[in-house]
């Protein structure tokens, strides 16, 4: 069952939300040798259901989803026009390639149309209300903020370098980690954050990469963190994606 929107919810002129649903999900190969990672099962329902129910619940009314591939038109037949999910709006742009996570967010600078936005992650999940995290944002000036989460194997997400409260150096996949947090990928951008990705080149591995438009940010001096207090996974793995399945069935069980 979809769920919908509490009543009355809302989060004031901050409703526009994105989610990121491109790449190849190679590392869940056969699983998703004739299917998008993200129209996989999460125990009793399709991972993307998850990331538009987290959004939709904090009172996002206008969602556009990324994806790429040849599944895009699954998801049109899921989603529909999120009606379902009591979306007044829910658009889709189509990733060429798999440039990585900040080349599908450029697809979005129409979309958001300057006003800001958040964005998630279509294989993250989140236990929290993220209400009062895009309400923190709302006061902030300007900038960007993140969620951060403590995990066991920070090496596998970028992973902040904190130092007096702040985070002064985000790295990817580092080998040797900073600090025992992950960045989870729910953030929070004010408009330039299309002109930063326009200045990004492609990684080692060929990708621009989300953790550098945090780092303009970081030297900017505007990006604000929150540490989430319920769980988050991702489901970018087999690991993860059973974790995530165990932790939603838990959920539903309470
Ligand atoms: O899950 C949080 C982590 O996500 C962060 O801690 C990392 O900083 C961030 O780089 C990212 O790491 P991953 O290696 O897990 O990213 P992945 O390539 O698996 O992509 C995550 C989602 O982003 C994927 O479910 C769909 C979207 N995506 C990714 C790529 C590479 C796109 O829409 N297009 C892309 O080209």
């Amino acid at each position: 069952m979809v769920e919908t929107v509490p009543q009355g919810r809302s989060v004031g002129a901050f409703v526009k939300g994105i989610i990121l649903a491109g790449g190849l999900g190679s590392r869940l190969r056969p699983l998703t040798k004739v299917t998008n990672k993200h129209l996989l099962p999460i125990y009793d329902k399709p991972m993307i259901y998850y990331p538009i129910e987290t959004l939709c619940h904090a009172g996002i009314r206008e969602i556009m989803l990324v994806t790429g591939g040849t599944s895009a038109g699954d998801f049109l037949r899921l989603l529909g026009n999120g009606a379902e999910f009591g979306l007044d709006n829910l658009c889709y742009a189509y990733q060429e390639g798999e440039n990585g996570i900040a080349d599908a967010l450029r697809l979005c600078e129409h979309f958001a149309d300057g006003e800001r936005i958040v964005v998630m992650l279509g294989d993250n999940l989140i236990e929290d209300d993220v209400a009062p995290y895009l309400q923190a944002f709302e006061k902030q000036e300007r900038g960007a903020r993140l969620l951060l989460k403590e995990v066991h194997d920070p090496g596998r997400f970028g992973v902040p370098e904190i130092r007096d409260g702040r985070i002064v150096r985000i790295e990817e996949k580092p080998a040797q980690p900073r600090s025992a947090y992950a960045v989870t990928g729910l953030y929070m951008y004010d408009a330039r954050v299309f002109e930063y990705i326009a200045s990004l080149v492609p990684s080692q591995r060929g990708e621009l990469e989300i953790t550098d438009v945090n780092n303009h940010y970081i030297e900017e001096g505007t990006l604000c963190y929150d540490v989430l207090s319920g769980w988050w996974t991702d489901a970018g793995t087999f690991e993860s994606l059973h974790l995530a399945s165990q932790l939603i069935a838990g959920k539903r069980g309470r």
